[in-house]
């Protein structure tokens, strides 16, 4: 149902196919995505922006190449808790990437994330478990972290249901920091997105995953935060290693959870 090029701009186009019904602009990243309702259907379109904004930390190109890499993750790792990608469209402002919209909440407000961090345990780990398993496949696809952070997690909370987006800055590959401290949020970062030169890689994508539940998890339970503290200081050689330690520390919280409630 979509063509594979639109000789306007994307708004133009997506005004002919539905209605605009929110419009995502203000972000530093320079794109501009849209909600767009066409009958039934709502979809999340996001592009690179006007070619001639340069006041992003990225240009135009470099904002092409993210999405271009985002377009790649996407088909590479189909996974449910990623919206799914619809098409890619070419278009005179580069590739229009249309996505499936979903419901939810960004984990990045500090009032949403406090609410998050207030749900019971066992539907903390659900929503860890989702961003987990899909590491795994993104792992065992090549793909390493990239300026992960809570601004890429929607939780609806009414279908107790966790979506990750934007991950348009991860590598396919290991890759060396090029920068000294790269672009990050300090809570999430790995000691080598901070050193000039130093290799990121798997073990990063693990880092960077347990530090995520510390933030999210509150309260972990006594066996995942060992895994968790293991993870951020001693380090597991690559992703699989820690989320095997996970998983195996997992199932003895399941039972104690089980425990407890009967
Ligand atoms: N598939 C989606 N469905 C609904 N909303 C989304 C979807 N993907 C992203 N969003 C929302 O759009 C915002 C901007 O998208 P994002 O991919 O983070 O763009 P940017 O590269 O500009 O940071 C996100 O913060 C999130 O609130
Ligand atoms: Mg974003």
């Amino acid at each position: 149902m979509f063509p594979a090029a639109i000789d306007v701009p994307p708004a133009t186009y997506l005004d002919q196919l539905g209605t605009i019904f929110t419009r995502f602009g203000t972000q530093d990243s320079g794109n501009v995505s849209y909600g767009v309702r066409t009958g039934a259907a709502r979809y999340f379109v996001k592009s690179a922006g006007d070619p001639a904004d340069t006041r992003p930390y990225l240009d135009f190109a470099g904002r092409v190449d993210l999405l271009r890499t985002a377009a790649e993750l996407a088909r590479s790792v189909p996974h449910p808790v990623v919206p799914e990608l619809h098409a890619v469209l070419e278009s005179p402002a580069g590739p229009v990437l249309v996505y499936e919209w979903r419901d939810g909440e960004l984990l990045h407000e500090p009032a949403v994330r406090e609410r998050f961090q207030a749900l019971p345990t066992a539907e903390i780990l659900a929503a860890l478990d989702a961003l987990y398993d899909l590491h795994v496949a993104l792992d065992a696809a090549g793909w390493v972290e990239g300026d992960f952070y809570d601004g890429a997690l929607l939780y609806d909370f009414t279908a107790r249901r966790l979506t990750v987006m934007d991950l348009d800055t991860y590598h396919r590959g290991p890759y060396r920091n090029t920068m000294g401290r790269m672009f990050g949020s300090s809570r999430f970062m790995a000691p080598e997105e901070h050193v000039l030169g130093a290799p990121v890689d798997t073990r990063t994508t693990a880092y960077v995953m347990a530090r995520t539940a510390l933030v999210l998890l509150p309260d972990p339970p006594p066996e995942l935060h060992q895994v968790l503290i293991e993870a951020t200081t001693t380090r597991f050689p690559n992703y699989r290693a820690f989320y095997d330690a996970w998983l195996t520390a997992s199932s003895t919280t399941a039972d104690n959870l089980a425990n407890r409630s009967r």
